[in-house]
């Protein structure tokens, strides 16, 4: 039987390999290990790319997420606003630099319902931070009146949002820092573990430049007590090469999604639409069916893997308990979580591999 992984690790490897290795070999030889020119260089792409005008490289999207709001000032005893669906580091950053995560339900897109916000602002309220869940952005424009309205700021989690656009502007503009992740499995990756953050303010730029690199001003002169969240020169590296191939990425793998749309026909498995302002760069493919568990068996059954990103809402981890949350609490996230499937869309899919999903998801139906 055919076996259709959802990872593409492999298929990249040897896609990439012949112009990889000599990468990594340059920057071995060059014995610049740590925040060499390829981490300036990195940060000057990413900034043309993004039209932003500073960029710093760390060493996970977490740790941007992390080192944004610390740069914000926000600490013990405020109170931060996110979406009940993320990733648990969009929650446990908020939680590490000693401020409360406050979720709010999410919209049957997955994103933050910026309806829902107002309510949940309080004198403690510091910031919101929307996730751009999937590559779909959020609705910035409404998400900035509230803040600006309530006078507090806005960090974009934009993990898996590189190469997205709302209205044709891209993260990082439309906020006071976005972060990314380049973890292997985004579309922009590294070797291992990476991140990034933008910023359009130099103040924060600064600031955030020391407090990577153990708060360092000088040869044996430390202005604060920083951290270590450097990105390696080699993934600088190996992230500048792929960074050039990222829109091609994208529009290999929309088309996949494109046949995938055109060729499902049971309206059950409903696959993610945008809106005509919205570009999604589709880091994960996030599709729903009222009858998942079934579908993922058969799918497994037929050599098809299929993943849930994710079964459960960040109130009803175990981590979330000190928060207090319960299930009822965010009706629609918790829906959504249950309904949640993920294909093999890859740009290393065959076609016959494509037809094969198509046939066997159709025929799941009948
Ligand atoms: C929305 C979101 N936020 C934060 C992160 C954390 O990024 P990293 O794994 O690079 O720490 C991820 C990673 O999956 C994510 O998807």
């Amino acid at each position: 039987m055919k076996t259709i992984s959802l990872i593409d690790l492999k298929p990249r490897y040897e896609n990439e390999k012949e112009e990889l290795l000599p990468i990594i070999d340059n920057v071995l030889s060059s014995g610049n290990l740590i925040l060499s020119d390829e981490n300036t260089k990195l940060e000057n792409e990413i900034n043309e790319y993004l039209g932003t005008e500073f960029c710093l490289t760390l060493n996970s999207g977490t740790d941007a997420l992390m080192i944004a709001l610390w740069a914000l000032g926000i600490k013990k005893g405020d109170e931060v606003i996110t979406s009940a669906v993320s990733f648990i580091a969009t929650a446990a950053a908020i939680a590490h630099v000693g401020a409360k995560p406050i979720f709010v339900d999410v919209k049957d897109d997955l994103n933050i319902d910026e309806s829902k916000i107002e309510e949940k602002i309080t004198s403690k309220t510091k910031a919101i931070v929307p996730v751009h869940w999937t590559g779909r952005m959020c609705n910035m424009q409404m998400i900035n009146e509230i803040a600006q309205k309530n006078n507090i700021k806005v960090i974009e989690d934009a993990a898996q949002a590189i190469g997205s656009k709302i209205d044709n502007i891209r993260p990082g503009n439309l906020s006071e820092i976005a972060t990314f992740s380049t973890h292997p499995l985004k579309i922009l990756n590294a070797l291992g573990d990476g991140g990034f953050l933008v910023t359009n303010n130099r103040e924060l730029y600064d600031k955030i430049k020391k407090y990577r690199n153990h708060g360092m001003i000088g040869r044996d002169q430390y202005e604060f007590f920083g951290v270590n969240s450097r990105m390696d020169a080699l993934n600088a590296a190996v992230i500048r090469f792929r960074l050039k191939k990222v829109d091609e990425v994208i529009l290999n793998r929309q088309t996949n999604i494109n046949f995938f749309r055109e060729n499902i026909t049971n309206p059950d498995f409903k696959i993610p639409e945008c809106k005509s302002n919205q570009y999604n760069s589709f880091t994960m493919f996030v599709c729903q069916s009222e009858r998942r568990d079934e579908l993922q068996k058969h799918l497994l059954e037929n050599g098809i893997q299929s993943l849930i990103y994710y079964g459960t809402p960040l109130h009803l981890h175990k981590a979330s308990k000190i928060l207090n949350y319960k299930l009822g609490d965010f009706v629609n996230s918790e829906k959504l979580c249950d309904r949640v499937i993920s294909i093999p869309f890859h740009q290393y899919l065959k076609n016959d591999e494509k037809e094969y999903i198509v046939e066997k998801i159709n025929k799941f139906y009948l």
